[in-house]
């Protein structure tokens, strides 16, 4: 009889959201020990539930999706959606009711993928984006709106608390890692409330990681750094907005997005934590079978380390990267993939 078991709520969304999420799951199964019992739940969310009922994410929804242990999402969103509100009432309003302060982000670079950069550089970082605050809190508004003297405020929302938590989350995750080095970017030379407040305490927190080696780097030199010297990143922390542009960034240099995994998520458990591929719902690709599930099965491996199903975690892992490793430039299907990366885990020891 299992003895443990993951609550799993699963959010397919949209287009190939609904193809990687399957593949996802296959692999999940495949690689769970037998004494864990998987209970999944699915939601009907995202724009075809909008189209069908103008619901974004309803109150009775989210307080059923706190009865989790953790969230799958594959995609949402269409562009027959006006633009801001399945982020706003969904996306976003589920990160902020779960407090995913920590928006982890990995990028590495996988043998055989491609990438644009010359001469193959070492490419393994993680970069670590607070989730919570900056300019994404909707702290904001416009007057005199649709007229020529339009005026409109987004402003940045930075908060000793909200820093240091996230910084600290930056610093643990350094000091677990090999080369223990944390970057901290932002614009501190001109943006200087919030970058002083982000350097005070990257500097403060620094103090009790003495093994951690610590940068600094203006947001718009790192994006030159990601392309030209991948490899002098380890960690890196950085606020709301830097962190959605340079994370997309990273994701281009590595492989592009059918490989970028993320994790929203609320380290101190108190709400599930809710993991996703960073692409979309690919509605040019939707119901075709190409979509590749890479993506959301690292995702998954996210998911099972959160959990703590460490071996697990890195039994996906390595599935992927010698599922990459061996792909020979043969076309194959989102499911003839997501099959192989459950086979290899089945295999893997
Ligand atoms: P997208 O990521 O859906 O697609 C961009 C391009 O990458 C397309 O050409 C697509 O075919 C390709 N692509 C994406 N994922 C792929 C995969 N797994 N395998 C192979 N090719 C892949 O971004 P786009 O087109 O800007 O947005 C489409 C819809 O998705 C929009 O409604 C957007 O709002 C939504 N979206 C949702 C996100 C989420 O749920 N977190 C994130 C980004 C976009
Ligand atoms: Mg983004």
């Amino acid at each position: 009889m299992p003895r443990r078991a993951i609550r799993l709520a699963v959010i397919p969304g949209d287009g190939i959201g609904q193809e990687v999420v399957a593949q996802g799951l296959k692999v999940l199964s495949a690689v769970l020990p037998q004494d864990v019992k998987l209970e999944t739940r699915e939601y009907d969310l995202g724009a075809r539930r909008w189209h069908a009922t103008g619901e974004t994410l309803p109150e009775a929804e989210l307080e059923s999706l706190k009865d989790h242990d953790a969230i799958l999402l594959g995609a949402i969103g269409d562009p027959s959606v006006p633009s801001g509100v399945l982020e706003r009432g969904l996306l976003l309003k589920l990160r902020f009711a779960f407090d995913h302060y920590v928006n982890l982000r990995p990028s590495k670079l996988f043998p055989n993928t491609p990438t644009p950069l010359a001469g193959r550089p070492e490419i393994d970082f993680v970069v670590v984006r607070e989730g919570t605050e900056g300019p994404y809190t909707g702290n904001g508004g416009s007057l005199r709106t649709g007229t020529p003297a339009e005026v409109a405020t987004e402003v940045s929302v930075n908060t000793a608390y909200g820093v240091e938590r996230v910084v600290r989350d930056a610093y643990e995750r350094a000091n677990a890692r090999p080369r223990k080095k944390l970057t901290l970017v932002h614009k501190n030379n001109v943006l200087v409330y919030a970058g002083h407040l982000w350097k005070n305490i990257f500097d403060r927190v620094g103090q009790e990681y003495p093994d951690v080696t610590t940068d600094y780097l203006h947001v718009d030199a790192a994006t030159i750094f990601f392309v030209t010297q991948p490899e002098r990143f380890d960690v890196i922390v950085t606020d709301n907005l830097f962190g959605d542009i340079v994370t997309d960034l990273a994701a281009a240099v590595t492989g592009g997005i059918g490989l970028a995994a993320s994790g929203n998520i609320n380290p101190t458990g108190a709400f599930p934590s809710m993991f996703e591929p960073v692409h979309g719902s690919a509605p040019d690709i939707a119901g075709t079978g190409k979509a590749d599930p890479t993506a959301t099965v690292l995702s998954v491996a996210l998911l099972l380390r959160h959990l703590g199903y460490e071996a697990e975690a890195a039994r996906v892992e390595t599935a992927v990267t010698e599922d990459l490793a061996a792909r020979d430039g043969v076309t194959r299907t989102t499911d003839g993939i997501g099959d192989a990366l459950a086979d290899q885990v089945r295999s893997l020891p």
